[in-house]
């Protein structure tokens, strides 16, 4: 199968890496890709999120599968104009991306599919929002309607800040707050069916503990040791099969990953958001469980027919991944410092560096070139043992004024239910 994957960040290397592993893959091409995806893939220098250079690409190659990665790309209608052309393509298209790219419409979509998720209101006026955080009270969750790469949420008791934040947005979703860990999910889809890969968690504040600016993901684990062997099963019976059979009956079928982001509250399983593609950095560690080989599972998404009653076989042992950011990230992130020390850290034992934010400079040197710089991953037969090997790894790189978190699974391989 030739397979050509379309994005340039961490989640891009680790879908190559795994697709690259898969024996049917004959031909692997990334647009534009990374110095990473480079090492197994050809890259191909275009803005992905051009439709007509993206089909121009794939029909020269003659994919036969189109992965597409970042979301901005789905928005920008490259699934529809790949689909149009008759290429298989594993992601949405820019209708069905609206699940990702509003919050109004996909609270829209979970109402309809009666999906459990926070109690919402769309604000469109200062007195709408003024009533709004007066129903919920604080803690207060204010979202900005459109895309905002992660950035657009506010979660604060400071009623000032969270009335600031929305008359600074066109149009706000304002929401209940939901206690109790987060979980990512992600589940294939082919417009009917869908079939779950492992849970995974994130951590998407910037400093140890929690603390500092929300940031798109610090690090991430798979497995989840403390939630409930059923979790899979009761999410995708109550929240993927009835947004995937809501989206179909809108004539919006979902084709792609559908990425649940859920809060295990007091009260229940609820949905803190829908995305429309793989997470990053979860997809680091998902992968990286995953024998099922990818290339054939994504394809049958593309083309329809997925086994509803599949479930991916996982290699046992768990996975970590460190992400190192660069200095400034993420307000303000400093790019074109040299970055040493990967042949090190990939020679530890059990561990290997994805690309994120990198590239060439000159004589050969690898700069950093976007926040989030590199993304350690560390395996081993348990948590302790995967963070263990990702942190000796993050200890042999360097880049001047770099930062990672150093408790990414901390509470988890200690058997401690996280926050
Ligand atoms: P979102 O972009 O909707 O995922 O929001 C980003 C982050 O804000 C989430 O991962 C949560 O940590 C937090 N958040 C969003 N909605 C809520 C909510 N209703 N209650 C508590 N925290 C939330
Ligand atoms: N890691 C969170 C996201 O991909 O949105």
């Amino acid at each position: 199968m030739r397979v050509l994957v379309l994005g340039s960040g961490g989640r891009e290397h680790a879908l190559a890496r795994a697709l690259h592993r898969d024996p049917t893959v004959t031909a692997l091409h990334c647009a534009p890709g990374n110095p990473g995806t480079a090492e197994i893939a050809d890259n191909h220098q275009l803005d992905p999120c051009d439709p007509t250079a993206v089909t121009e690409l794939a029909e020269r190659l003659r994919a036969e599968l189109v992965v597409i990665g970042p979301e901005a790309v789905l928005v920008a209608g490259v699934g529809d104009a790949l689909r149009t052309r008759g290429i298989p393509c594993f992601g949405p298209d820019r209708a069905a991306a609206r699940i990702e790219a509003s919050k109004a419409f996909a609270k829209e979509i979970m109402a309809a599919a009666g999906v459990p998720t926070a109690e919402a209101r769309v604000c469109d006026t200062d007195a709408q929002v003024e009533e709004a955080l007066d129903a919920f009270g604080p803690p207060y969750v204010v979202k900005d309607d459109g895309l905002a790469a992660g950035k657009g949420v506010v979660v604060t008791d400071d009623r000032g800040a969270a009335a600031r934040h929305a008359s600074a947005c066109e149009r706000v979703v304002i929401e209940e707050f939901l206690d109790g860990p987060e979980v990512s999910l992600f589940a294939l889809c082919d417009g009917q069916h869908a079939v779950p890969l492992l849970p995974a968690q994130d951590f998407k504040r910037a400093y140890d503990g929690d603390e500092g600016p929300n940031t798109g993901g610090m690090g991430a684990y798979t497995p989840l040791p403390w939630v409930s062997p059923d979790l899979v099963d009761e999410v995708m019976a109550t929240v993927v099969q009835p947004a995937v059979d809501e989206m179909r009956r809108r004539e919006i079928p979902y084709v792609g990953t559908l990425y649940a982001g859920l809060a295990l509250t007091s009260k229940g399983v609820r949905v803190v958001e829908f995305n429309a593609r793989f997470g990053d950095p979860e997809t680091q560690v998902v992968l990286d469980r995953l024998a099922t080989p990818l290339a054939t599972l994504l394809q049958a998404c593309a083309i329809g027919g997925l086994d509803p009653e599949f479930r991916p076989e996982w290699h046992p042992g768990s996975a970590v991944t460190v992400v190192v950011a660069a200095e400034g990230y993420p307000s303000a992130p400093v790019k074109g410092d040299e970055i040493t020390g990967l042949d090190e850290a990939a020679a530890v034992d059990g561990a290997y560096i994805l690309h994120a934010g990198t590239k060439l400079g000159g004589e050969g040197r690898l700069v950093a070139n976007g926040g989030r710089v590199l993304n350690v991953v560390g395996t081993g037969p348990d948590l302790a043992a995967a963070r263990a090997t990702a942190y000796a790894a993050v200890s042999k790189i360097s880049l001047r004024g770099s930062h990672h978190r150093s408790d990414i699974a901390l509470k988890a391989a200690d058997d401690v239910v996280p926050g």
